[in-house]
C-alpha cells in the first residue's frame, strides 16, 4: 500500500490540514520562527500522499543553520529540519516552536525537544528523542533524502 508506506528519497510534502492542504511544501515558504509545519510525503509520480500510516505525520522548521548540531547538520537543508512529528511521550502531534526557534513543545504535556541537536529531550515526560528525518531542497520542493532516524510513534502506548 503506496499510502502507508514509510517516507521514500525524491518524496516530496504535502500539508496536512489548514488552507494549504495537500499542497506541497515549498522551502521558501519556511521561515525561521515560523510555527512547525505538520505534512505527509507525497511520492512526486502518482502524487499518493502517504496519509495510511499516521507515524508518517512530519514536522517541518527552519532553523538557524549555525546552531545545528554535527549529528543533525548533514540531514538538513538550508537550516530546514525535518522529525516525526509524533511526540515519543504519548503520541499527540507536534506543533508548537519554542521561543528560541530550534526547539518545539508538546501542548499535551509539556514535552520540549531541541531540532537543532538531533531531537534531543529538553523537558520530559518524553523519554525518547524524536526521529529525524533527511530532507532536501529539489526545484524549490522540500524533499525526502533518505529514512527516519530513530524509533517512531509514542513511547508508552503502542
Ligand atoms: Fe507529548 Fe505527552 S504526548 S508530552
Amino acid at each position: 500500500n503506496p499510502k502507508a508506506l514509510r517516507p521514500q528519497p525524491g518524496d516530496r510534502f504535502a500539508y496536512l490540514s489548514g488552507e494549504n492542504k495537500d499542497k506541497p511544501v515549498m522551502a521558501a515558504d519556511i521561515k525561521i520562527g515560523d510555527p512547525p509545519r505538520l505534512a505527509y510525503p507525497v511520492d512526486p509520480a502518482t502524487e499518493t500522499i502517504r496519509s495510511g500510516s499516521r507515524v508518517n505525520q512530519v514536522l517541518l522548521i527552519r532553523t538557524d543553520p549555525s546552531a545545528l548540531t554535527p549529528a543533525t547538520a548533514p540531514r538538513a537543508a538550508g537550516g530546514i529540519v525535518a522529525y516525526s512529528a509524533i511526540c515519543t511521550h504519548n503520541g499527540c502531534p507536534i506543533t508548537l516552536l519554542d521561543g528560541d526557534n530550534r526547539s518545539v513543545v508538546c501542548t499535551c504535556h509539556g514535552s520540549r525537544f531541541d531540532l537543532a541537536d538531533n531531537g534531543a529531550i529538553l523537558t520530559g515526560p518524553a523519554t525518547r528523542r524524536l526521529a529525524g528525518l533527511p530532507v532536501a531542497v529539489a526545484d524549490g520542493f522540500v524533499t525526502v533524502a533518505g529514512a527516519f532516524t530513530g524509533a517512531l510513534g509514542a513511547a508508552t502506548s503502542q
